[in-house]
């Protein structure tokens, strides 16, 4: 497999524990569980700063461009994009009301916090399942030569850079590792 496909298939993997604690965060705040305010920023920060700038950045910079003149994949292409900008909008909304919960003070809020959490893990659910196997689309084609492959990952590590680098990355690993081993994740409701 192509080390450009391959690294966007371990993304989604992390996205996919993204997406375990979004739910489990979201039934909780149904359930009335409470959950420190701080815990659903930390999972805002993630969704923002990995999911949507550091790997949609990578698919939208360097992946899709290189993928979307090939074996009419375009057409898949645009829908991934526009399925991006929905999910841009669930974490827009979703932060908005965290705020104004933070401000307030005031339960109001928990229901659509809890409800944009829901979304966004659906969103995570529904766009991997459909990025993998156009992945797998892309393997199969063998659509991407070597030299490609070499561009993207250089093209990569610049995405890398423009998000805080390396190191920043890490940080973001951390905080899901932080988030997965939280109280109110390990209990059943
Ligand atoms: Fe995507
Ligand atoms: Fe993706």
């Amino acid at each position: 497999m192509n080390r450009s496909t391959q690294n966007l298939k371990q993304d989604h993997v992390i996205a996919r524990r993204i997406r375990d604690i979004t739910q489990a965060c979201s039934d909780k705040l149904y359930a009335n569980v409470d959950i420190p305010l701080e815990d659903i920023e930390i999972i805002s920060v993630v969704i923002e700063e990995f999911v949507d700038k550091f790997h949609h950045g990578k698919e939208e910079q360097a992946y899709f461009p290189q993928t979307k003149y090939k074996n009419g994949f375009g057409e898949d292409i645009r829908k991934f994009l526009i399925e991006h900008e929905l999910g841009r909008r669930i974490a827009k909304m979703l932060l908005k009301e965290l705020k104004g919960w933070k401000k307030g003070g005031n339960n109001l809020r928990r229901e659509p916090v809890a409800r944009f959490l829901k979304s966004y893990a659906v969103f995570i659910t529904d766009h991997t399942e459909k990025e993998d196997n156009f992945f797998d689309l892309v393997e199969e084609n063998h659509s991407i030569s070597d030299e490609e492959d070499e561009m993207l990952m250089r093209h990569y590590e610049n995405c890398k850079n423009n998000v805080g680098g390396k190191e920043r990355i890490e940080q973001m690993l951390k905080l899901v590792e932080y988030l997965e081993n939280r109280e109110w994740m390990k209990n059943e409701l």
